[in-house]
């Protein structure tokens, strides 16, 4: 009998990706976003999940907006309710139903500040910005409630935009915007970091489930540590994009929350996802009209 799949967030732009690659591999997908599901309605969320019974509950909600919450209290209140409270939440129900729980957290519970290569699984995190404290929290919490749980970080997520009622673009699709528009186009050069490709990370996330690795955390990224610069002269150069591009120091942009320097993730657990090149290409490849 084929297992019952239950994704949240499932417009989203991760998600999407999620509830096809689990539909293609055999899984009875049910898949919930908001309409279906507030995930911080403690009381609804134990219902309907306790009445569907699912083998495996994943996750892809988030509260991505890195700024706001870094300067509004009351942003920062629905950040910690979505990033912290709500996973602890689905974990305990899916302890309960003796399912498996796959939550997502980022390189931002990092302080960037290694001299390494990257950060391995159990590098102690520090987070520099509210945002990366609601979501090392959420770890914290599902880590502490246990059951058998996967917890996925991941960096600068790109791939289709998402299909939910605030849809967001990824970074690479929104600056070739502004450069067919011929806009000035300055790109920071002094932040290093991996990046995920959607699709990918949902077909990580389903071997890794497969597989019923142990519980606990794992890093799933493309290979390959670039500023953000160095990833949109790539991109630009695969997708046959002209624009003068500038390199400039994260300064430029003065934003509230702090980001990491060097924020690189090292999966050392499970097989390498495809090099960022490789990724990009598909990428291109899928947006060329
Ligand atoms: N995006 C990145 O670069 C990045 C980096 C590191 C980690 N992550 C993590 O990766 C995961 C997936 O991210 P993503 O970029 O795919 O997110 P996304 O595109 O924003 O998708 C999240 C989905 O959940 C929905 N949602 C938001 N709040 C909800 C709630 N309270 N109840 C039910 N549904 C709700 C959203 O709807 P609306 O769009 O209508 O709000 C959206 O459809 C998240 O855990 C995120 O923190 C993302």
């Amino acid at each position: 009998m084929s297992k019952q799949a239950l994704i949240l967030g499932s417009k989203g732009m991760l998600g999407q990706e999620l509830v096809r690659v689990f539909a293609e591999g055999g899984h009875d997908v049910t898949g919930w976003d908001f309409g279906d599901i507030d995930v911080t309605d403690t009381v609804l969320v134990r219902e309907k999940i306790v009445a569907l019974v699912p083998d495996i509950i994943i996750n892809a909600v988030g509260y991505n907006d890195v700024d706001a919450c870094e300067s509004d209290e009351n942003e920062f209140a629905k950040a910690w309710r979505i990033n912290a409270e709500a996973p602890g939440e689905l974990a305990t129900v899916a302890k309960e139903l003796g399912a498996t729980f796959v939550h997502y957290s980022t390189d931002y519970v990092f302080d960037g500040e290694q001299k390494g290569d990257g950060y391995v699984e159990d590098a102690d995190p520090n987070p520099l910005s509210k945002y990366g404290e609601s979501k090392y929290d959420g770890e914290k919490a599902i880590e502490a409630i246990g059951g058998k749980y996967y917890v996925i970080r991941l960096s600068k997520l790109f791939g289709a935009p998402a299909i939910s009622a605030s849809a967001k673009q990824s970074f690479f699709a929104k600056m070739a915007e502004v450069a067919h528009g011929k806009g000035a186009i300055s790109a920071v050069d002094d932040e290093r970091g991996c990046f995920t490709y959607a699709p990918d990370l949902a077909i990580a996330t389903s071997s890794l489930v497969l597989d019923s690795a142990p519980s606990g955390v794992y890093h799933l990224v493309n290979e390959g540590s670039v500023t953000w610069y160095g990833a949109l002269m790539e991109y630009f150069k695969i997708a046959g994009i002209k624009a003068m591009v500038t390199a400039v120091s994260g300064d430029a942009f003065p934003r509230p929350a702090r980001r990491p320097k060097d924020s690189t993730l090292c999966n050392t657990k499970r097989p390498k996802l495809r090099n960022l090149r490789e990724a990009l290409t598909d990428f291109a490849d899928s947006t060329r009209i």
